[in-house]
């Protein structure tokens, strides 16, 4: 093994020393990731947005360390501004009128793991439900943060099962209990009511709660064509996070995280920064601001809403598409995840879709067409 990144066949270097081309090596990675972009429709990730336009701002090491708000860093090469916009935007979307705070987590891991922190210092020792279809970062969060979680059962479509949460949250009717709704499954895009979870605590008698909505997946389409049952309301949820790299396919993971409660706990002013350290992660990306605001300024809100419409016309068209052929499918209401039997073993490498409890999918991302879905198709008739 060679310890050295650049290949020897590296291209003449300037006279500076830097070289002029892409490594070669790089390049490879690069026509290796091209070629899985045209069939990856397993994994989601919009692809209609053009981020080139942006390659001015990678001249600088853009960092927006702390709390976005204010007061900004001391360092001046932050973006603080553009996260503030971008979350506003996102708390307008989910209904927070006044009074929330956020920033742009990592992804939906750090996300949920920021909310499920708040939640515990608020409530004081409480339990934490989650669906036996939530994602796998939801145990993770609760393990990190030494809460004790339950899982609930789940419909085979994918949502909660609300009667099995009023069993099990009766039986410790005394704690707290934070429940994660799941806005989108990661398998099925199953959306969890909010106000059924709330009904099923009252039902139980547990009184004090925080609801975290995990809408990773499928909370900017369904907030943007009037869902509104998970917004950060009265009756709705006391946290959000929502992934950018997934419905806008920002090409920097980012999660808007929010909440309508103030940060409690440990978030110290820190002298070094100038700012408050109020988020999970240290130095944060001031790319992923940027590039999120990139993504909402491409489109007006109508604009936006003909993109979840035309993302869930693709998927209708995949069920037609399978239909004819005869492939066994089904569809949550709305969805853009088409759920489908297992791709034939020699169509794996080329069409690398998951595949869970003997079902397998496809998501109709924004940027997914229906060509995709002819190749797909055809390929599945042919068998090869
Ligand atoms: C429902 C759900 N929650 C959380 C995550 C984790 O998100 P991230 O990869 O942004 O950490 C995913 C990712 O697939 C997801 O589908």
């Amino acid at each position: 093994m060679t310890t050295d990144l650049l290949s020897p066949h590296s291209p003449a270097a300037t006279s500076t020393g830097e070289l002029a081309e892409l490594d070669p090596y790089l390049n490879q990675v690069l026509a290796r990731i091209t070629v899985a972009d045209a069939t990856n429709i397993g994994y989601p990730r919009a692809i209609d947005i053009d981020y080139a336009a942006l390659a001015p701002f990678l001249r600088f090491m853009l960092n927006n360390p702390g709390e976005p708000h204010g007061p900004d860093p001391i360092y001046p090469l932050h973006t603080m501004d553009v996260e503030r916009r971008v979350l506003t935007w996102f708390a307008n979307l989910f209904g927070a009128e006044r009074g929330w705070t956020g920033y742009l987590a990592s992804g939906s891991t750090e996300g949920t793991l920021h909310s499920l922190r708040l939640a515990r210092a608020k409530l004081i020792d409480p339990l934490v439900f989650y669906s036996r279809a939530a994602h796998y970062s939801v145990l993770k969060a609760a393990r990190i943060l030494g809460l004790p979680a339950i899982a609930v059962d789940a419909a085979p479509h994918g949502e909660m099962d609300y009667a099995d949460l009023r069993v099990k949250a009766a039986r410790t009717s005394s704690r707290a209990a934070i429940v994660v709704a799941t806005i989108g499954t990661t398998m099925t895009e199953a959306i969890d009511s909010v106000p059924a979870i709330h009904g099923s605590l009252d039902d139980a008698g547990v009184a004090r709660r925080w609801i975290h909505a995990d809408a990773a997946l499928g909370g900017a389409p369904a907030a943007l064509t009037g869902r509104t049952d998970f917004h950060l309301t009265r009756g709705g949820a006391d946290s959000i996070v929502t992934s950018g790299h997934k419905w806008w396919g920002t090409p920097i993971t980012t999660a808007p995280t929010l909440t309508v409660h103030q940060p409690t706990g440990d978030s110290r002013p820190i002298s070094y920064i100038g700012n408050a350290d109020t988020t999970i992660a240290g130095s944060r990306s001031g790319l992923a601001a940027v590039v999120l605001a990139h993504a909402l300024t491409r489109h007006s809100l109508a604009g936006q809403r003909r993109r979840v419409e035309q993302a869930r016309a693709v998927a209708g068209y995949a069920c037609r598409r399978l239909t004819a052929i005869g492939w066994p499918y089904w569809r949550n209401p709305d969805a853009v995840t088409v759920m489908l039997r297992p791709l034939p073993e020699p169509l794996t490498k080329k069409w690398p879709l998951p595949v869970d409890g003997g079902w397998s999918h496809v998501i109709c991302m924004p940027g997914i067409t229906t060509d995709h879905i002819d190749h797909l198709v055809t390929d599945l008739q042919g068998g090869s």
